[in-house]
This record gives C-alpha cells, sequence and structure tokens, in this order.
C-alpha cells in the first residue's frame, strides 16, 4: 500500500499528463467500479490500472485471472502489476489498441483512463471498446467531474448512453463513476 502511493506519486511527477491523479483510487471507489462484475462470463480488459486498485477489486467479484487484461502505458506499472496479479495478462500497450489484442465479445471494460474533455480520445477509447464489446457489455468510467466525462453530442457519434452510478466523496479528489451502454433503437 504505502509502496504503491511512493510509485504512484513519483510516475505522477514523471509523467503527469498520463497519470493524472495524485494517488491511488480507494477501495470505496474500487467497489463502486467493480460493481456488476459478478455476472460477467466473456472477456474483462481494465484499461488504466495504474497500481492495481480497481484490479483487485474486479478479481475480488469472481472474475478468474485469465479472464482479465489489463492496458497500462507506464513501463513502471506493468512490471508492478504483473508481480502484484499471477495470472492476469499485462500488457505494456494503450487502451485505443484495445481492437488489437486478439479478443472480441468484451463483457466489461474498467477504465481509469482520463478521457474527460478530449474529444479524440473519446473516439479511440471509448469508441474502440464499443467494437469488440459484447452486445450486452458496458464501459465503467471514473471522472473527477460532477457530469458524464463525454458530452451528449459524442454519446450520439458513438453509439452510447451514459449513467452516473454514483459519486465517492471519501476520495482525494471526490469522484464520479459513470456507465456507458450501448444505446437501444
Ligand atoms: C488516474 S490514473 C488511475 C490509476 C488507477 N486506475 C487508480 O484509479 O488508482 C490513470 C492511469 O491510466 C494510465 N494511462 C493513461 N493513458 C493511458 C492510455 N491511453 N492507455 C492505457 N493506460 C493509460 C496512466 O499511466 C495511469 O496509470
Amino acid at each position: 500500500m504505502a509502496k504503491d502511493l511512493g510509485v504512484f506519486f513519483g510516475e505522477m511527477l514523471r509523467h503527469p499528463k498520463e497519470v493524472v491523479a495524485i494517488a491511488p483510487s480507494s477501495g470505496a471507489v474500487a467497489r463502486k467500479m467493480s460493481e456488476g462484475l459478478e455476472g460477467v462470463t466473456g472477456p474483462v480488459v481494465e484499461i488504466g490500472p495504474g497500481t492495481g486498485s480497481f484490479t483487485r477489486a474486479i478479481l475480488n467479484r469472481g472474475i478468474a485471472p485469465e479472464q482479465l487484461t489489463l492496458l497500462e502505458t507506464n513501463e513502471r506499472f506493468c512490471d508492478m502489476l504483473h508481480e502484484k496479479f499471477p495470472g492476469v495478462r499485462v500488457l505494456n500497450r494503450p487502451a485505443q489498441d484495445i481492437e488489437n489484442i486478439g479478443l472480441i465479445d468484451i463483457g466489461a471494460v474498467i477504465s481509469g483512463v482520463p478521457v474527460l474533455a478530449r474529444p479524440q480520445i473519446q473516439r479511440d477509447v471509448v469508441g474502440r471498446a464499443f467494437g469488440v464489446m459484447a452486445p450486452q457489455g458496458f464501459f465503467t468510467q471514473i471522472t473527477y467531474s460532477p457530469g458524464a466525462p463525454i458530452s451528449p453530442e459524442m454519446q450520439r457519434e458513438l453509439g452510447v448512453s451514459a449513467e452516473k452510478r454514483g459519486t465517492i466523496w471519501a476520495n482525494l479528489p471526490p469522484a464520479r463513476v459513470f456507465v456507458f451502454r450501448r444505446m437501444q433503437h
């Protein structure tokens, strides 16, 4: 835990634009982010896992290690994740590569990647994830803003709708969890 904090803070200073937060997410956020995974039978992908606070919660929901793939751009975090989570596939690749990792019919994507206010990232991360998602698959996103991390226009463009799952005030900073699903026609 103290090691996680130290490594996280160090990597935040080295790569502020990628890491963005000042500390790993709390257990309460991780539990909120991993809600609904109990019933998922297909592959699960976590993007931007950092030091693995959501990863632990995902496995605690009963997702088998071999069912889970992590996409993380930071090499130091990847080394830590390999060590901490034997059997989980850890790829030192960006979330934007999700279509090229040999998975289809993904049951859920859990995202710590900062997507707010960057339309191209929203297309490349959220849009591509839905390209390889199962019909009932869902995309869970953490954000520090009170509103949905992607605009109504972008939701329409990507064919998804966003629903707020909750706010966790006891996190630094307070965190919100949103879930994106395919729009029903
Ligand atoms: C705000 S931190 C969240 C870490 C962790 N999920 C948590 O909540 O404690 C964002 C993480 O996303 C990673 N990241 C940023 N851009 C990424 C991308 N395009 N693909 C994969 N990981 C990315 C960063 O290296 C960092 O580990």
